[in-house]
């Protein structure tokens, strides 16, 4: 009893601590500041615990050798992760260095996750970095073909990569539709703001 009433009192100081360091503005928040070991250590086993954990839930994936499939997540990867994560044989981009954590190169991917993990991931992304929730703007069965394509991708040579990302195109799952209205929006939005700086010029 009396060991854990000092447990209680030890670990409320500390979450006083932690709370006043943060208040006073002392954790550093900058991406180019790196973490300290534990921390990253304490990220990385909370990601993987819940990855494992909430990729339960996925339910059974469909066909992932269907060449369609294949294909359609080839060309998805092409327009909306090589920023990130690079293709076979691309070198290194501007926004990789700039990126905490820094995104892992698909293609050379060590690590094996089972295609209902990937399949959380890509959907859901993740907290505090960089990877996106594509289930916001992606139904399961293009998210599935991600899955399908990422699964393939390690060692995958640069000529098969060319080939799939061309069938996907011919097959038409180009991004035509959805980004031809964002870009709408985008112009609109941009000729407000230039609108409105011409504007601040005449005064
Ligand atoms: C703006 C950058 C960015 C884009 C675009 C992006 N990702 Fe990511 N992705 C990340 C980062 C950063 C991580 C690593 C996060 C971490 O280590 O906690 C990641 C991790 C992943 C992982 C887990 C890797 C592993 O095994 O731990 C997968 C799978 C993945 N991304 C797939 C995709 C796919 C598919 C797309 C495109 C549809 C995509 N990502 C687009 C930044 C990005």
């Amino acid at each position: 009893m009396k060991a854990l009433v000092i447990i209680f009192a030890v670990l409320g100081f500390l979450i006083t601590v932690a709370a006043g360091l943060a208040y006073a503005g002392l954790y550093d928040v900058a991406a180019d500041e790196p973490h300290w070991g534990i921390t990253r250590g304490f990220i990385a086993s909370t990601r993987e615990r819940s990855i494992a954990r909430q990729s339960r839930e996925v339910g059974t994936p469909p066909a992932l050798d269907d060449p369609a499939l294949l294909a359609m997540g080839a060309e998805h990867y092409d327009e909306m992760c090589v920023s990130c994560h690079l293709a076979p044989g691309m070198g290194e981009n501007e926004i990789r260095a700039g990126l905490n954590p820094r995104p892992p190169k698909l293609a050379e991917r060590g690590i094996r996750r089972s295609p209902e993990q990937d399949f959380w991931i890509i959907k859901h992304g993740f907290k505090m970095t960089a990877m996106p929730a594509w289930g916001a703007t992606h139904d399961d069965h293009s998210i599935w073909a991600m899955v399908a394509f990422v699964q393939k991708l390690p060692g995958l040579p640069r000529t098969d990569y060319d080939a799939l990302v061309a069938q996907g195109r011919a097959a038409g799952h180009s991004h035509e539709g959805s980004e031809g209205h964002s870009h709408e929006e985008a112009g609109t939005a941009d000729e407000h703001s230039h609108e409105d700086a011409e504007h601040h010029h005449d005064h």
